[in-house]
């Protein structure tokens, strides 16, 4: 009697244990600033998980390079020190060649035609070019189209000639600077802005979102609104992580993220123009528009990238991507 008396009392304490275990934190660390598509999505996922799973996860979310900065994030998600990130595409290549196809300028005449690539075939497949690096992808999200800032006004390319313009970690971006005679240097977000402020660099390339959030416009008087390339996102998760996870739990996770995912890419396009306004309203930056003229021979200076990257990247992959603009 006694012994069964001591079991019950082990047993409730068992159970009422497990029913206050606190939750398992789940972290999502990305690099832009809370009020970007990126920002916004990350925060939409935290509020969806605690309202649907909250007494099982909790998501903490670590923008502003707060926890990993580039460079960094991929390694601590392999490392099982955070369990989501979105990265750029551009900042993949250490992993796959494949979502190279992204950085090739000029490619995309605009965002629909991005989400129509990223929603075919060959755009879902590449959701997979990391899986056996250990990584998962489990979605694209959109930021937008990149414009060139600068110390001086760019016009055409010769205006780009011997000036340092920081890029993202990417070959292609690299070459695309190299094809107009200037000076790439790879750097991570979170320097951007000292770079620009203290004329360490003369330039770089981003979307009104991430130009407004981080204040370039306030270190570079001349924005060219180029919309040359796009820099949107692959939302990932570390395949130990994700496979471990009990079906049901992985279920309800996923959903909150591919709600949370549409949610971003439904924002994008309003925030990029707001914070284009923004720019304009603030006086602080002029933004210059091409003529089709001037706007033509950037296209003929950098279209020669593609060939470049022609058989890294494959050119069917490069022929799926130009059909989306159709
Ligand atoms: C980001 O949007 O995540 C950062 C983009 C950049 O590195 O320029």
């Amino acid at each position: 009697m006694k012994k069964l008396t001591l079991s019950a009392i082990a047993l409730s304490i068992t159970l009422a244990s497990a029913a206050h275990a606190a939750p398992e934190v789940i972290k999502f660390s990305h690099v832009v600033a809370e009020n970007t598509p990126k920002g916004q999505m990350a925060l939409h996922f935290r509020d969806l998980v605690a309202e649907r799973i909250g007494d099982k996860y909790e998501v903490e979310v670590y923008p502003n390079s707060q926890l990993f900065g580039d460079g960094k994030e991929m390694e601590a998600l392999l490392l099982g020190d955070v369990q989501f990130i979105a990265p750029s595409l551009s900042k993949f290549s250490k992993y796959t060649k494949k979502l190279q196809v992204f950085d090739l300028p000029f490619l995309f005449e605009d965002m629909e035609a991005v989400d129509r690539f990223q929603q075919s075939d060959a755009g879902q497949s590449l959701l997979q070019s990391v899986k056996g690096k250990g990584m998962i992808g489990l979605g694209y999200l959109h930021n937008g189209l990149k414009q060139l800032s600068a110390s001086e006004p760019l016009r055409v390319p010769s205006d780009a000639s011997g000036k340092k313009f920081r890029i993202m970690s990417s070959d292609v971006l690299a070459a695309q600077f190299d094809a107009v005679d200037a000076v790439p240097l790879k750097k991570p977000f979170s320097e951007v802005f000292t770079l620009l402020q203290t004329r360490a660099i003369d330039g770089q390339e981003n979307t009104w979102s991430n130009i407004y959030s981080k204040k370039f416009f306030e270190v570079q008087p001349y924005i060219t609104a180029s919309n040359h390339g796009v820099l949107d996102y692959m939302v990932t998760t570390s395949a130990e992580f994700w496979t471990q996870l009990p079906d049901a739990d992985r279920e309800v996770l996923k959903k909150a993220l591919d709600e949370s995912v549409a949610y971003g890419n439904q924002i994008a396009q309003q925030k990029a123009d707001d914070d284009r306004q923004k720019i304009i309203d603030s006086g602080r930056s002029q933004i210059l528009t091409l003529t089709d003229k001037e706007r033509g021979e950037w296209v003929e200076a950098m279209q020669p990238v593609w060939q470049q990257f022609e058989d890294e990247i494959g050119a069917d992959l490069i022929q799926a991507a130009v059909q989306a603009n159709q």
